[in-house]
């Protein structure tokens, strides 16, 4: 092909994408209501391992999952349901980022526990293959990234509002390409998308007596597109939501209000596009101790994924340390699963169960080692913890 061919593979392949992206705008305003949890018979809850480290400290996360919730699953409310085959070699196989039987499987679940995936960067074989993650939260519809980060010691408790399903991410593995030329890839923000992840954000604060929202974009640059997010979240908390102030940042300047101890305890709230969440929400783990220490919610109207916020830790599987894998972050998944479906009482004991297994002076402590706890000890001693409270 020269470069006119490519030219005009781009400019058709452009205009399907616009088409299919107004078209998914066009859904998203016409969304039915949200289930409500509460009203269900039986929810049934989906664990899947994914790769790596994923499987050891998953399958731990169940474990205290079916502990905590033991009288739910036998009177049947509540079901666990393991998926297999969301792993990267079956996903190779496939030649597809979740297989249709997987994702068949994951839609008959109302939520899920997943472990790291692992996403091939290239020159693998299989260098197109999307992010099981990315895929997931698209086919889902999960458009609510919740991210919470907190050090009380310092007074931080910050909570991750990051817009799951558009921006750089949604067409992430689409861009057009004059090859040895040029590259181009996508973003896309849509009206209906941006107004739904500001009300998720604005109702949580809302919620919990929160009063500052922090909207961070690069709105000075990217015109069109954050532009248009940030003008959106003032006109909804200006219309729907006295009680908040919303504040521009530009994510640049975040990056660095966050590692500035003298004012950084004040932020509460943040809404963000998807990869400026995804980039600030590893900053602010670490923060808090490190990646290993969080976990997030991908929380979309029907169904909704929980999960660690690191990846599947190749390497401490290749230096034979899979066992000694830190749990914690799918423990702090599963506390936010709890609380999606309305288990409040089981996600506070989990809650407080884990402040005390991770203090700094904890008894017991994971290195990622064999020097350190293995994650199954991790688990038995903090299910007894959870007894004590
Ligand atoms: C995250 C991860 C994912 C992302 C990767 C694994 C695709 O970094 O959940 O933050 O970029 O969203
Ligand atoms: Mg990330």
């Amino acid at each position: 092909m020269n470069r006119e061919d490519y030219i005009k593979e781009a400019v058709a392949q452009f205009e399907t994408i616009l088409r299919e992206q107004s078209a998914r705008a066009e859904k998203m305003k016409n969304a039915p209501p949200a289930t409500d949890f509460a009203k269900l018979d039986k929810i049934i809850i989906g664990c899947c391992g994914g790769d790596g480290i994923g499987p050891i400290i998953t399958a731990e996360a169940r474990r205290v999952l079916e502990f905590l919730l033991k009288d739910a699953i036998a009177s049947g409310r509540i079901e666990l349901r393991d998926i297999e085959g969301l792993t990267i070699e079956n996903r190779i196989a496939c030649g597809k980022a979740i297989p249709d039987d997987v994702l068949a499987a994951l839609k008959e679940c109302n939520v899920i526990l997943k472990g790291p995936t692992t996403t091939p960067k290239g020159g693998t074989g299989a260098k197109e293959l999307e992010s099981a993650n990315v895929a997931m939260r698209r086919e889902l519809d999960l458009f609510a990234n919740i991210r919470p980060v907190s050090v009380p010691e310092q007074g931080i408790d910050w909570t991750f509002f990051r817009e799951n399903t558009e921006g750089e991410y949604v067409l992430g593995s689409r861009g057009v390409e004059i090859p040895d030329e040029l590259c181009c890839d996508f973003k896309v923000t849509t009206d209906a998308g941006t107004e739904r992840i500001c009300r998720a954000a604005y109702d949580f604060a809302v919620k919990n007596g929160k009063t500052r929202v922090a909207c961070v974009t690069k709105a000075n640059i990217m015109k069109k597109t954050d532009g248009k997010f940030s003008r959106i979240a003032h006109a909804i908390a200006d219309a729907e939501y006295p009680s908040l102030t919303v504040e521009d940042w530009y994510i640049d300047i975040m990056t660095a209000k966050l590692v500035d101890e003298r004012g950084r305890a004040d932020f509460q709230v943040f809404l963000l596009p998807n990869l400026y969440g995804d980039i600030i929400t590893d900053e602010a783990a670490q923060i808090q101790g490190g990646v290993g220490t969080a976990g997030s919610s991908n929380a979309g109207s029907h169904y909704a994924m929980f999960e660690a916020i690191h990846g599947s830790a190749p390497r401490m599987i290749e230096r034979g340390d899979g066992a000694y894998a830190n749990p914690a972050s799918m423990l702090r998944a599963t506390e936010m699963l709890l609380r999606h479906i309305g288990y409040i009482a089981e996600a506070n004991k989990l809650s407080r169960a884990l402040d005390i297994c991770t203090a700094p002076d904890a008894e017991l402590k994971i290195t990622g080692r064999s020097d350190g706890a293995s994650c199954s000890e991790f688990g038995d001693w903090l299910m007894s913890i959870c007894e004590t409270l």
